[in-house]
This record gives structure tokens, sequence and C-alpha cells, in this order.
């Protein structure tokens, strides 16, 4: 082993001398552990999301087993332990309610305890941003070790993935498809271990810690199922231990060079607009000042590479055949900080250099990309004075410059009342917008912005229109989608005022998001309205609604902004 630049952050615990010596060691040897097992090697923390609670992660605890290989083989001791972890699927109202909670257990598991390095295993959705959140806080040496997508799903000789759900649920909607035959997709869609196996987030977030430099290379697109996925934890588990040696941490890796090229990826995989929500929440723990108009600028001139779900056709199956995100990333070279450092202890373009491009239909090239449209837009205008988010990469292109009519559901409960109803005013060009289902006002910021079109429409073979709303859309998602608007409708900002009539006018191209209602009136409007009382008095749920910032800030609670480091300086008894 290397000579250590710093010294252990253990030995503050397990290399004292008297009573609180004693009682750091004496109950970890309950656990059949030799003194000298952790005693002086660096200890290095598990942080597992392993839950029932959620399927993405149900093959964690055998995760674990080989990174604890890789970091006994280095000379380390591993200490697994659980932290909350958040279901996208079965979790209500939604899994992002809970992603500041979790990245508040998992800072402060961290610190509390005698940890050297920590290795995150992360799989859905929100598991990734909360656990390089709370740990950026911290600023341990960390790295992250993804589950994997899972494999690609097999219907009746069809490739289906987590996008397929929308479409089968307006085939069933539009009569097309039976209900009963649900249960036999359900099964040949989710068959294997892993996470969402399309572009969705959780396949977002592993490409934005692969490209932000947190994971080892390749670590995106390994299918949970690959005996490689194992490899890749066990040799993160061996490094994990170098990283320590090298006092590595998140601050030294999390320039504003990281963000920069995580951005620049994104764009190119056309991945999650859930990822800019987390990547602003990640830069405010490290005190990064990215901004959202950042996207706009990073992003503007990558193309759509990757031909994947929902933007595309393919798989991350395929993604990994073709190269994995190491060759996405070698056909960016000219875009990105190559020097960036990344938890290897290597740059960027050592990381990527011996990568190739094995299949040019799933990874497109600058020069032949699969879609010229950028995988993410942000929007300005009066209706969201703070910005909102539309990825064109999974939008129609007729609709990307479009004036309609508004057709204002107040919340989620009137939408559902009134969507399939006969009288509803609304045809192919009105706008449909969705009020209150932002951070406070839903609470939590959850996927409905995709909401379903009206039946009627449905059968008439509509398939897209323009959707605006304060909340959030699931990474596997489509459509001419306006999301993240901010204000949300809860703050009593311009958007909280949209009547049903009101022309609105959506140009991506211009990036801009147009009510036509004068200042005057909707001055005169915001005059008149009352905002409602917070859903909750106690628990957690108040003190999210209190704190929690507006999407285009990241949706961090403002009192997690920055970092409170890893000194304990006092003893528990
Ligand atoms: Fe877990 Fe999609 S539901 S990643
Ligand atoms: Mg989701």
């Amino acid at each position: 082993m290397k000579d250590r630049k710093t010294r252990l952050r253990s030995s503050d615990w397990f290399g004292r001398s008297g009573k609180d010596g004693f009682i750091y060691r004496a109950w970890m040897k309950n656990q059949g552990i030799p003194d000298s097992e952790f005693n002086g090697k660096p200890i290095i923390g598990i942080c597992n999301t392993w839950s029932e609670l959620t399927p993405c992660n149900g093959h964690f605890r055998e995760l674990a087993e080989s990174v604890k290989k890789g970091i006994w083989e280095a000379g380390g001791f591993p200490v697994e332990f659980p932290v909350m972890s958040l279901g996208e699927t079965l979790m209500k109202p939604t899994a992002m309610l809970y992603r500041n909670l979790a990245s508040m257990d998992v800072e402060e598991s961290i610190r509390a305890n005698p940890l050297d390095g920590v290795v995150l295993l992360c799989g859905c959705d929100k598991t990734t941003p909360s656990l390089v959140m709370g740990a950026c806080s911290v600023d341990i040496p960390t790295i992250v070790v993804s589950g994997g997508p899972m494999l690609t799903g097999k219907y009746r000789g069809r490739n289906i993935g987590t996008s397929d759900v929308w479409r089968y649920h307006d085939d069933v909607r539009e009569g097309t498809l039976e209900t009963s035959e649900l249960r036999n997709i359900e099964a040949a869609m989710c068959r294997s271990d892993g996470h969402c196996a399309v572009m969705g987030t959780a396949s977002s977030m592993a490409c934005m810690v692969e490209a932000l430099g947190l994971s080892l290379p390749e670590n995106a697109a390994i299918p949970a199922a690959d005996a490689r996925r194992k490899v890749l934890a066990q040799l993160s588990g061996r490094r994990i231990v170098e990283m320590v040696s090298d006092d590595l941490k998140p601050s030294d890796i999390l320039t504003i060079k990281a963000f920069e090229n995580a951005i620049k990826v994104n764009a190119a995989i056309g991945g999650s607009t859930n990822f800019v929500i987390h990547l602003l929440a990640i830069a405010g723990r490290v005190g990064v000042p990215l901004k959202l108009d950042d996207f706009n600028s990073l992003s503007r001139n990558i193309p759509l590479l990757a031909n994947l779900q929902p933007s595309g056709k393919h798989f991350m199956e395929d993604l990994f055949y073709a190269g994995g995100l190491p060759a996405v990333l070698k056909e960016l070279k000219n875009s990105l900080n190559n020097d960036s450092i990344t938890v290897n202890g290597k740059t960027v373009r050592e990381n990527y250099e011996s990568s190739e491009n094995y299949n040019r239909e799933v990874i497109g090239s600058i020069d032949r990309p699969f879609n010229s449209a950028t995988g993410l837009a942000i929007l300005h205008g009066n209706l969201c004075e703070n910005g909102a988010v539309i990825k064109p990469s999974a939008a129609s292109a007729h609709l990307m410059v479009h004036t309609g009519k508004a057709v204002v559901f107040e919340n989620i409960e009137d939408y559902k009342a009134r969507i399939d109803t006969d009288n509803l005013e609304v045809d192919e060009s009105s706008i449909l917008v969705l009020k209150n289902v932002g951070p406070k006002g839903y609470p939590g910021m959850p996927e409905v912005g995709n909401m379903g079109l009206p039946k009627k429409l449905l059968e008439k073979g509509i398939r897209d229109m323009v959707r605006i709303s304060d909340g959030r859309m699931s990474g596997t998602g489509f459509g001419t989608v306006v999301l993240h608007v901010s204000p949300e409708a809860a703050m009593g900002g311009n958007f909280s005022v949209i009547q049903n009539g009101d022309i609105i006018s959506l140009n991506v191209y211009e990036r801009s998001l147009h009510l036509a209602v004068s200042d005057e009136d909707l001055a005169l409007r915001k005059s008149n309205k009352t905002l409602s009382p917070p859903l909750t008095e106690r628990g957690y749920v108040n003190l999210y609604i209190n704190h929690v910032e507006q999407a285009h800030l990241g949706a961090d609670m403002d009192f997690l902004k920055g970092k409170s480091g890893a000194e304990v300086p006092r003893d528990s008894h």
C-alpha cells in the first residue's frame, strides 16, 4: 500500500486509548472482527440503498459483496450500512419528495461514523442524486458504483422498455389494446435485475456520475445482469482504498469543468430532464456556481448522438455493446474538458482514449449525429419568469414552434376529473396546462408533466400536444412537454394565474415561452389570488414545504446548500 497523504479519519475512533477507544473497538468485536482488521486500516463505508421496496436496487446486497472483495484485496476494511432508499415506482406521492431527506441521512451517516472513504451504491432514479449530494456535503473520498440497467424487455418479438409504459397506456385508452394484455407486457418488460433499461433518469444519473468523474469508466451502461458489473464493483472497491491514500475527494473532482462535461454528455445522450434539477442540487452542495442558463449555453451545439429511447430506438444494453459511455465521450472529445481528473486518478481523456465506437447506429458522431436537436433546452418568457425546461430530442418537430389556447387544470385531481370528458373544449392545437405539481404545491414535484392526452384526441390519432406544468416528467417520458416552470403555481407567479383560453406561444429554437396577457392584467390577476396554506403542519413534509427551493435552483432545501465537512469534534460518552 502507498504512503498515505493524511492520517486516517477512523483513527479518531479506533486508534484511541482509554475509555473512548475501548467503547469504539469493543462493540465492533462482537461481529467477530479481529483487532487488526479495523485498527489502522482504511475503513470504507458501503452506502447501500438495497431495499425490496426499491426493485431497481434489489440486487445490491450481492453487488456490495463484490465491492467488499475489492476493499479487502487493497488492504481496507469494508463496513456496509443502509440508508433511506427511494424507489421510484412505489413511493407516494413521489420519490422526489424524499430526495433531500435521503441526502441528509447519507450525509449524517457518513460524518457520524468512523469512515475514511465511501462507496455509494446507486440505482433507481433518486438514489443517485441523494447519495451524491449527501456525500459531497461531507467530502471524504467517494466513489459511485451504479447498479446497472435491466436487460432489454422482450415482448412478442419486440424490444420494449419503460418508455413503452406511456405508449401502451395510450393504446388502452384509445381502445387498440386489451387491459388484460398489460399483465403480460409488465412481466416481459421488467425481466432482470437493474434499473430502467432506457435513457431514463436512472441511466442519465449513471452517465452523469461517469461524466463527472465520480465512477470508474464503463460504470454507466454495463447491464446489472452482466458479470462485468460485479467486476466493476470489485475494482471500485480496490480503488476507493487508494483514493483514501491519495486523499482524493469529491471537491477535487467536482470542479466547474466536470459539471460542464456532464451537461454536454447529457445533451449528447438525450438524458433526462431530471438531470437539470439533480445536477444543480449537487453543484449547490460543492459550491460550484452552476446556473440554469448554463445548460442552454453548454448544450446548444451538442447534437443528440445516442439513439436510445425515449429520444431514439435502442436500449442501455445496446449502448454498452456499442462501446458504452467512453465511446460517447470520445465522440465529444473536441467539446469536453479533457484534462478533468476522475476517481481513478486519470483524466477524462485517458479514460476514453482506448475506447471504440462499435455501432454507429447506436452512437452517432458530431458530423453524423442521430438527431441534430440537442437533448435539453431552457426556456424563458413571462410564463416562466425563472425558466422552464424542454427536451427537444424527445419532442415533435411540428410543435417546436407553436401557438395555442390554454386548457388549464388547476391541479392533478382537476386534470383527472376532466381530461376525458366530452365537453372539454380542446383540440390538437390547444396547450394543456397543469398547475400545482411543483416542489411546494404537490408537494414534491411528481412526474406527471407528460400528462396523457384527451381520449377524444387519441381516438383521432393525435399522439402529441404541447403540455406545460410546474412538475417533472419521468426520464423515460417523451413528447412536447414543458416542465419545471419556475416559479411554480404555489408561489403565486404568472404561471399561477393562466386562465382557460389564454394564448401561449412556444418557440424552442428561440428558447421562449410567452403568455399573451399584458403585465397589467397579470398583476391584477395576481392581486386577486390567495395562496393556499401548506398541506400539512407537521413532520418532514412541513419542513420540506417550508425550505425547498424552486426547480431552477435544484429543489434542494435552503439549509442544505454547501457542506459541513468531515470533522466531528466531540465524543459520545
Ligand atoms: Fe427505478 Fe426506473 S423505476 S429506474
Ligand atoms: Mg422517474
